[in-house]
């Protein structure tokens, strides 16, 4: 075979291989016997390694890449992925119905489609090639995964017409595959996954795309990013329909449904037929078809008005409490935790659940031996719900609350208006470890490396006493630890000196005072600008703050007002610790984006975006974009090389920013 004609052989295979995989992978409905296939993709594969510049991009041989790679990067969603309101039952739904067709014109349809239990990803194609696949992560920017997403043969590399669509779907592993992987996982002594959308999202993390490759996911595509006004088409069934004809895998169990009846019977049907279907469902997603009606009903800060989730109940099981045990938080709160007979609920074996406090105890009259009725809060926290007291045999024990800290012996005290009891020895060991996992969580210094054990480990050892100590540790010190070693204490010395120059409202999380959460920490930082400042504020000027309350200002001078905790600032100042407010964000309200409302121009050239890119950015954000510099202009976004209408811009006042500032606005 001469090389023109290889190359029309090739071409001929790639086609009718894409064909033969459309037809198993997405249609589920295999067009020839498998053998045929493999006999058609080796001949390919002789035929690529004979001529490599024929192996295209998206051939079949291609779904695996070469190379791990060594980290994922970030991408920023041209459209927000957003997520669902939930309702719980048909009085929740009847209440959305009624927004519904109360914020909507004309007659209302909705589409009824299933809620796989999986991890939403994007999927980016442009002229028909898959170029970008990418996870939700917070909504706004995700990781780019496209070396996985390829490995997914539902996902097509390219796609039937040379269309620019970002799709968007779910991710997720068949049970079979489940059950199987977690066999092969127990066989080899490895830990087992929890459930299969953790088994899914662990696949996707990997950065071997020959893992994810092994693992047999697949891809439901249940809708676009933007409003389908660039598409042909009209609404949700429509766009649905035609990203089936583009190639994609389409959920067959949809249903368009007219009232809420309908809608209840289609749950009806689920809620008593999911066990039958081979893969998992944890709800049912109820959409407004016609994308007029959507534009007309818009989003909330989170979530689209024109749609949203059934939740199936929560699975609920008995079991034995064994006993019940007390933990001594950060805040010197005391806690019992429920320890049980282990038992599967809604996925994952549960061996401790949350009693709260005491007088929950008492008020469901728990007791330790009872049989106890568990479920999963929002599927995922363990929480006993009820005992059952006709099964008693006389043995059960009620539970008593100690008087003293089980950590420390101190007297526990309960503070007026407080359910809890506390401990409020300053010294006591339980609360110092509580408060240095706080400290290096991922929220507050970040210190990655430093898992809890380290942490109680270090304290144990006397290595460390407070926060400051963290930034005298040595490397011989962390490699003297238990499981410790040469590499991963370089890590941890890297993390630890690299926490050092956070912006301070990370610190000012960190160190845990009462009423001080990651937004007042945020909004304090942002306003006074360093701890000099804070520490020497008053009341007045604290309250002064919009969004601190009383509580909130007297909590902080209160605790800067002690002596060990200025000499504690001090060590860590010395320590080289930054001490002041490096971020650059603008300081908004809770939904609110920096863009919402605003006419923004943008001019000059931009080095990391194209024009269309920071429009479209600027737009999902909620601003305007505006060809020329007025009075009514709120923000100029100058590139480089900006001319007269940054002058202009200049000459009437109007906020400027450069493009570094302008890309602040997507990252963390
Ligand atoms: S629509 C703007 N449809 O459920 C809303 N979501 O909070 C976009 N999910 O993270 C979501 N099946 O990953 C939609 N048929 C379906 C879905 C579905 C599963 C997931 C999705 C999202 C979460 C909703």
């Amino acid at each position: 075979m001469d090389r023109l004609q290889a190359e029309q052989r090739v071409e001929q295979l790639n086609t009718q291989l894409r064909e033969y995989g459309h037809a198993y992978y997405v249609l589920d409905k295999p067009a020839v016997p498998d053998a045929v296939y493999d006999q058609l993709l080796n001949e390919l594969i002789e035929l690529e390694t004979q001529y490599p510049d024929l192996v295209f991009p998206d051939s079949p041989t291609q779904r695996v890449g070469g190379q791990p790679l060594e980290g994922f990067s970030k991408v920023t969603h041209a459209y927000p992925m957003l997520s669902l309101s939930n309702v719980f039952g048909e009085e929740d739904l009847r209440e959305f119905d009624r927004r519904v067709r109360s914020g909507a014109s004309g007659e209302i349809r909705y589409v009824c489609e299933l809620k796989i239990d999986g991890l939403a990803v994007s999927l980016l194609y442009e002229d028909g090639r898959l170029v970008r696949g990418a996870t939700r992560g917070d909504g706004r920017i995700g990781e780019d995964i496209t070396a996985n997403l390829r490995t997914i043969r539902s996902v097509p590399l390219r796609l039937n017409e040379p269309a620019t669509i970002e799709v968007r779907g779910e991710a997720y592993m068949p049970k079979k595959s489940f059950h199987q992987l977690n066999l092969d996982r127990e066989a080899r002594g490895e830990e087992l996954f929890a459930n299969p959308r953790n088994a899914a999202a662990g696949s996707l993390r990997q950065l071997d795309p020959k893992i994810a490759a092994s693992r047999n996911l697949s891809v439901f595509a249940y809708g676009i990013g933007g409003d389908g006004s660039d598409l042909p088409v009209v609404g949700h069934e429509d766009t649905l329909r035609y990203l089936e004809k583009l190639g994609l895998r389409i959920n067959p169990e949809r249903e368009v449904c007219s009232s809420v009846e309908e809608v209840q019977a289609y749950i009806e049907k689920w809620t008593e037929k999911r066990n039958d279907l081979s893969y998992e469902i944890d709800g049912i997603v109820i959409k407004v078809d016609l994308y007029e009606q959507q534009e007309e009903l818009g989003f909330t800060a989170k979530s689209p008005r024109w749609a949203t989730a059934y939740k199936f109940p929560a699975e609920e099981v008995v079991t034995k409490l064994l006993d019940i045990e007390l933990s001594v938080g950060r805040t010197g709160a005391v806690t019992p935790t429920a320890i049980l007979e282990p038992v599967r609920v809604a996925g994952t074996t549960v061996q401790r659940a949350s009693l709260h406090n005491e007088d929950l105890i008492r008020e469901k009259d728990v007791r330790i031996g009872d049989q106890v009725i568990i479920r999963k809060a929002g599927d995922i926290i363990p929480e006993v719900v009820a005992s059952l007291i006709e099964q008693r045999e006389g043995t059960e024990e009620p539970f008593v609350m100690p008087s003293e800290c089980p950590a420390c012996g101190s007297e526990l005290v309960r503070i007026e208006g407080e359910v809890v009891l506390r401990c409020v020895n300053p010294k006591c060991p339980a609360q110092i470890t509580e408060g240095l996992i706080h400290f290096v969580s991922r929220n507050a210094m970040n210190i990655e490396g430093l898992g809890e054990k380290v942490v109680e480990q270090l304290y144990r050892e006397g290595l460390v006493s407070d926060v400051s100590d963290l930034y005298e540790l040595t490397k011989e010190q962390l490699m003297g630890l238990e499981r410790m070693g040469e590499k991963s204490a370089s890590n941890l010395m890297a993390a630890i000196d690299a926490s050092r120059s956070n912006s301070m409202e990370r610190l000012l999380f960190g160190l845990g005072i009462r009423h001080v959460g990651e937004k007042a920490a945020r909004i304090l930082s942002e306003e006074f600008g360093s701890f000099d400042r804070l520490m020497t504020a008053s009341l007045e000027e604290l309250t002064a703050v919009h969004e601190i309350g009383d509580k909130m200002a007297d909590a902080v001078v209160t605790y800067f007002d002690n002596e060990e905790v200025r000499a504690l600032i001090g060590r860590l100042q010395e320590r080289g610790v930054n001490l002041s407010y490096t971020g650059k964000r603008v300081r908004l309200a809770e939904g609110e984006t920096v863009f919402a409302g605003k006419t923004v121009v943008l001019t000059g050239k931009l080095e990391t975006l194209s024009r269309g890119e920071a429009k479209e950015r600027i737009e999902s954000l909620g601003g305007k974009v505006s060809g020329s510099v007025s009075k009514r202009t709120d923000l100029v976004i100058a590139g480089e090389e900006a001319g007269s209408k940054l002058e202009k811009a200049e000459s009437l006042g109007i906020e400027v920013w450069d493009e570094q500032r302008f890309m602040e606005q997507f990252n963390d």
